[in-house]
């Protein structure tokens, strides 16, 4: 899928913008992605084909959404005609009573006049950073951080995202954090450039962060912050697990809890930044997951102008009315919708405890969590030894990220595992993946054994002793 300008292409080139032509520029990730989608492993119909762990998705529950979901999908005569602009009252309605007010614990209740629904968060970054960012502005992100940011900021809006790298053993020091976030404001600043909003992902993709740390920086330096919320109920893991996990004798390294809290529940908000300047995304791709129906949700109960700015143009997002009503049936019906959040937690918690066993049995260390649906490899010495393997010489510290990916392609080719790329994330130093482990759990089995015999054929058998 390769949209090089050619002789042949240039005249048909004339008619796009330099910003819509930029757009095409290749992405061997990208490429990398779609080969692994066309080729989905399957027990029975495609036992060959490649595992996917490495996009953030979760399939825990399907059976449960489909009973429910099928229950609800008749058409009826209102899902033929275009009802509302912004989409159906009865959701945002449904949103905020059924998912903020029950399970946020906002400290003024939530209303529908709170809220902007979209096609996914995803569209809702969107349409954020043209209501809020001109072009060329920086939007400051820790990192590793969800790779789709850099898109949804640039490709319409045509900011920029620029990852501010904290080690992660600093990520609780909560004056270590604001550190790091003042000098990569002041680089910027120094070179002109115009910061305007740090993203901030509470609870963490990939790892977790202080996020009051980040406020306070934010109102210093007159910034606005978009707190991605979209894991706030894939919190899997709290200390009294730990405790029952230390009776059964497994051994994940020591973990620092975060319960997690919204800043839409915070009653002294105000004392840290002005409220305004403050919104929540959430929606029903990752704690529901739901992703392909194309539904998310952008709160502020403090900025009714940008809530304005952004049904604006929501049109251009809209989601069928079959879909809202379908989803706020869904949603409305709370009892469902609490069993589905404690058995995905359930469920997260079972296939982390999977996964980490596996990761600590084959040498792999990787950042504890307790919440969302990925672990952060560093697989440094496994690559210097795939790499080793195809030069006959390699130390961990002689890895590149051309060796990232290229160990990522044997995965795919060889392994026929997907995990995702550190670079894709923006980490700092080449040699990390992220794991998805919210799959079916017999696929995460395939998975993981696939990659032990992998890493013992690559590497000999004393790397699993
Ligand atoms: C942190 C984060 N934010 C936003 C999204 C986008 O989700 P969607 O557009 O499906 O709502 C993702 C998806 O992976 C994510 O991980």
């Amino acid at each position: 899928m390769s949209h090089a300008i050619d002789a042949d292409t240039g005249r048909q080139a004339e008619i796009l913008t330099p910003a819509a032509l930029s757009n095409l520029r290749d992405s061997k990730y990208l490429e990398m992605l779609i080969g692994v989608v066309g080729d989905p492993y399957d027990k029975a119909t495609n036992p060959h084909g490649i595992v996917n762990m490495g996009i953030a998705m979760n399939t825990l529950n399907q059976p449960y959404l489909l009973e429910k979901l099928n229950s609800l999908s008749k058409v009826y005569a209102e899902d033929l005609d275009l009802t509302s602009l912004t989409g159906i009252e009865q959701l945002q309605m449904a949103v905020a009573e059924h998912i903020i007010n029950r399970h946020f614990n906002p400290h003024e209740p939530v209303t529908s006049k709170h809220i902007v629904l979209g096609n996914g968060t995803t569209a809702l970054i969107d349409s954020y950073a043209f209501c809020v960012c001109e072009p060329g502005d920086a939007v400051i992100i820790n990192s590793p951080h969800y790779t789709g940011f850099r898109d949804d900021f640039h490709l319409r809006a045509r900011a920029v995202t620029v990852p501010v790298p904290i080690p992660i053993q600093e990520l609780d020091d909560p004056e270590r954090v604001a550190i790091y976030y003042q000098d990569k404001i002041d680089e910027l600043r120094a070179k002109g450039t115009r910061v305007r909003c740090i993203v901030v992902c509470n609870p963490g993709n990939p790892i977790g962060m202080t996020v009051q740390a980040i406020l306070a920086v934010a109102e210093k330096n007159n910034l606005y912050v978009l707190c991605d919320e979209i894991y706030a109920l894939s919190v899997f893991r709290t200390s009294q697990d730990d405790d029952n996990d230390n009776e059964d004798g497994k051994t994940d390294p020591p973990l620092r809890h975060h319960p997690f809290t919204s800043v839409l529940s915070w009653d002294d908000l105000s004392n840290h930044i002005d409220p305004s300047r403050v919104a929540v995304i959430h929606g029903l791709s990752k704690d529901f997951g739901l992703s392909g129906f194309r539904v998310g949700w952008l709160i502020s109960p403090w900025n009714s102008m940008l809530l304005a700015a952004m049904h604006r143009i929501s049109f251009f997002s809209i989601r069928p009315t079959m879909t809202d009503r379908m989803i706020t049936g869904f949603l409305n019906d709370h009892q469902f919708v609490d069993t589905l959040i404690a058995t995905n937690r359930r469920r997260l918690l079972a296939n982390y405890n999977l996964a980490t066993e596996f990761l600590r049995k084959n040498s792999i260390p990787y950042v504890p969590s307790q919440s969302g649906h990925f672990l952060w490899l560093d697989m440094r010495h496994i690559v210097a030894r795939f790499k080793q393997g195809l030069l006959g010489h390699a130390r961990d510290a002689d890895i590149t990220f051309e060796d990232e990916i290229k160990y990522l392609e044997h995965l795919i080719n060889d392994a026929r595992v997907f995990i995702g790329l550190g670079r894709a994330f923006s980490a700092p130093v080449p040699g990390h993946y992220r794991l998805t482990f919210s799959i079916k759990p017999e696929e995460l089995q395939v998975a993981l054994s696939r990659i032990a015999d992998d890493i013992s054929a690559i590497s000999g058998d004393s790397l699993l002793n």
